[in-house]
């Protein structure tokens, strides 16, 4: 249960409630039961469960498939661009074959969609005063974007092949409640929290659009209800900052002066800037997000205050690891 498909889970729930949902999920680092503790299988009057495994497991999804379901949607992905720079294996077995195992199980069927749930990073950075549109060519720089973008090519080649009802959804940075505190703004929120340091790759000049994450869900919601097969849709904020700018708020949001703030050798290949023009998703799904980056930091900087409990025995856990191999490094 990642950040994003199980923040996805309690929206679609909330907002959605002639909906049915089969959570398949394998449980990875970032897969964290404790995001979806408040619902359990069987809640909503049975309309949520809980599946263990993996989506590589073709079995196991068209067992799941057999079950009358009527819309896959992939959030299934590593999706730390620094893991992947560190061990690209994982990325290519969840994000590239484990997406083409989830086609395979659905080649045929009579679904009603394949949403598959995309990055802006398939397009490399956008230079100053560009907006990537959707046909804009994939240039991913990190092994995680590449693994991501090959994914969207297998689900353009599956419906074109065999009819797959593939929708593309391409988001850009998302940020809320329940994100691993790997990613920037939940790096910087816990560390600030903490008195301790916060790492600013490079110059902290570079630029990605925060979109919180119950926008994208909502936007998820409505390419389930209506996004046309074949077609990949762009999903902004509008909200490019620098990242420097950005732990700036947060630090003031949680009292914490810019001192904590420190200058760490730059992540290899570090894309400067993503832009989305998401003039498609606005005319096709009458769709604009509802939060300002103001309103979602706050949000998510109280909801990381309200929650130790989720968050510490992830630092003290897991992360320390990977923390210390990635921030050592030269
Ligand atoms: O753009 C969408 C993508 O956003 C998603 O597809 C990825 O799954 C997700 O990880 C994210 O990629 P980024 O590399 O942009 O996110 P991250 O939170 O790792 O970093 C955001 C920015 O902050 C980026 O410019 C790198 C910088 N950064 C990040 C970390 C972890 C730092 O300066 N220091 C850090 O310690």
């Amino acid at each position: 249960m990642g950040f994003i498909g199980s923040n996805f889970i309690r929206y679609a729930m909330r907002t959605r409630p002639a909906w049915t949902i089969v959570n398949l999920d394998k449980l990875t680092y970032a897969g964290n039961p404790a995001n979806l503790a408040d619902l359990q299988s069987g809640d909503g009057g049975g309309r949520y469960r809980f599946v263990l495994g993996d989506i590589q497991d073709v079995a196991l999804v068209t067992h799941i498939l057999d079950d009358g379901i009527d819309v896959v949607v992939n959030f299934a992905a590593e999706s730390h661009v620094d893991r992947s720079i560190l061990d690209s294996t994982p990325f290519l077995q969840t994000n590239v074959l484990g997406t083409q195992a989830l086609l395979d199980a659905s080649r045929g069927r009579p679904l009603g969609r394949f949403v598959q749930v995309s990055t802006d990073e398939v397009y490399g950075p956008a230079p100053a005063g560009v907006d990537f549109a959707e046909e804009a060519p994939l240039r991913p720089t990190s092994p995680y974007a590449a693994s991501k973008a090959a994914a969207d090519l297998l689900c353009l080649s599956s419906h074109k092949t065999y009819g797959t009802p593939v929708v593309i959804g391409r988001s850009t940075n998302n940020y809320g409640p329940y994100q691993y505190p790997e990613k920037f703004i939940p790096l910087v929120i816990t560390q600030a929290l903490e008195n301790e340091s916060i790492p600013i790759y490079g110059d902290g000049r570079q630029i990605r659009d925060w979109l919180y994450v119950e926008d994208h869900c909502e936007v998820v919601c409505r390419l389930v209800e209506a996004g046309q097969p074949g077609e990949i849709y762009n999903i902004a904020a509008g909200t490019g900052v620098p990242n420097y700018d950005v732990a700036d708020q947060i630090l003031k949001l949680v009292g914490r002066p810019v001192s904590l703030l420190r200058f760490v050798t730059d992540r290899p290949a570090h894309d400067r800037r993503y832009a989305l023009d998401d003039a498609k998703i606005r005319a096709t799904m009458g769709h604009s997000p509802a939060w300002t980056l103001e309103m979602g930091l706050e949000a998510t900087v109280r909801w990381y205050v309200d929650h130790p409990q989720w968050w510490r025995p992830i630092k003290s856990g897991e992360f320390r690891g990977f923390y210390e191999t990635w921030y050592s490094r030269q």
